[in-house]
């Protein structure tokens, strides 16, 4: 099922204005014929990256509950909603970027999506499971990468992830052994072991860019937290299912931080 938004706005002369007022904005969406990033370093961002991967998501949504983490200006939140999800609940812990998806959101007629400003590292907050989570473009600008993705395993993701991360380095993948002697240290110094690249200051003129992972570790630390890789949809886009944590025998408790009550 596919849900055309309404324009709502279309041949509003302040909506110019309203879309300046808002900027910079890092999601170019069309609102009413005026396009939020035109200059965007990535070129049509996200679209491009979404009709690479588009195809391998549900076409049909309805019926399903949809957890967007670091939504931004809402595009992905929107495209679920298009797919006719029920229930949309976009995350973000900027403000700036929170107005622009209530704009966008409700420009282009879309007016039962909930945005709300709340940290990935409080998910155990939400109390609420979702059939799909989206987690795209948020790892790296983590300092704590791996807990996040231990938090949303634990608490939010029932059914499907959808992940992206930047990567860099190896796109080679190589086979891991089960276990090492202490003495064996030679695979450390292959490129396509998982490598998590740490960012001590800037990458891209960004500061909240601490960590690179090459294709290999992305894809271990999926696995590692819990969640099987389906399908690589695109080059750093991966469909995954939610399945039991490794080693949860031995975990004591799963991931809880802050605390697991209301905060
Ligand atoms: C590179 S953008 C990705 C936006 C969108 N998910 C996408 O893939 O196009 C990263 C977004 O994550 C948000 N973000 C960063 N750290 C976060 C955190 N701890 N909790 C929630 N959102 C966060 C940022 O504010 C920003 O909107």
């Amino acid at each position: 099922m596919n849900v055309e938004p309404r324009i709502l706005r279309s041949g509003d002369d302040g909506l110019k204005d309203r879309i300046e007022a808002l900027g910079p904005w890092f999601h170019n969406i069309n609102l009413g014929g005026i396009w939020t990033a035109p200059d965007h370093f990535l070129g049509d961002y996200p679209s491009v990256k979404f009709q690479r991967f588009a195809p391998h998501l549900p076409e049909d949504l309805s019926g399903k509950s949809v957890l967007d983490i670091g939504c931004n200006a809402g595009f992905y939140s929107m495209e679920m909603k298009r797919r006719g999800a029920d229930r949309v609940l976009g995350l973000d812990h900027d403000d700036h970027y929170l107005a622009q998806a209530r704009f966008a959101a409700e420009t282009l007629g879309y007016d039962n999506i909930e945005f709300r400003n709340h940290s990935v590292y409080d998910v155990g907050s939400l109390g609420e499971t979702f059939d799909v989570v989206i987690f795209m473009g948020v790892l790296y600008h983590l300092r704590h990468p791996l807990l996040a993705l231990d938090l949303i395993h634990e608490h939010v993701a029932r059914d499907i992830l959808i992940f992206q991360s930047m990567q860099r380095g190896s796109r080679q993948v190589m086979d891991v052994e089960e276990d090492y002697e202490f003495e064996e240290t030679e695979h450390f110094f292959e490129s396509a072991y998982p490598k998590l690249h740490f960012i001590e200051r800037e990458y891209a003129h960004d500061w909240t860019n601490w960590w690179a992972p090459n294709r290999a570790c992305a894809e271990a630390m999926l696995r590692a937290s819990g969640f099987v890789i389906e399908t690589r949809a695109e080059d750093e886009v991966y469909i995954c299912r939610r399945a039991e944590m490794p080693y949860a025998q031995y975990l004591r408790t799963g991931a809880v931080y802050p605390a697991r009550g209301k905060i």
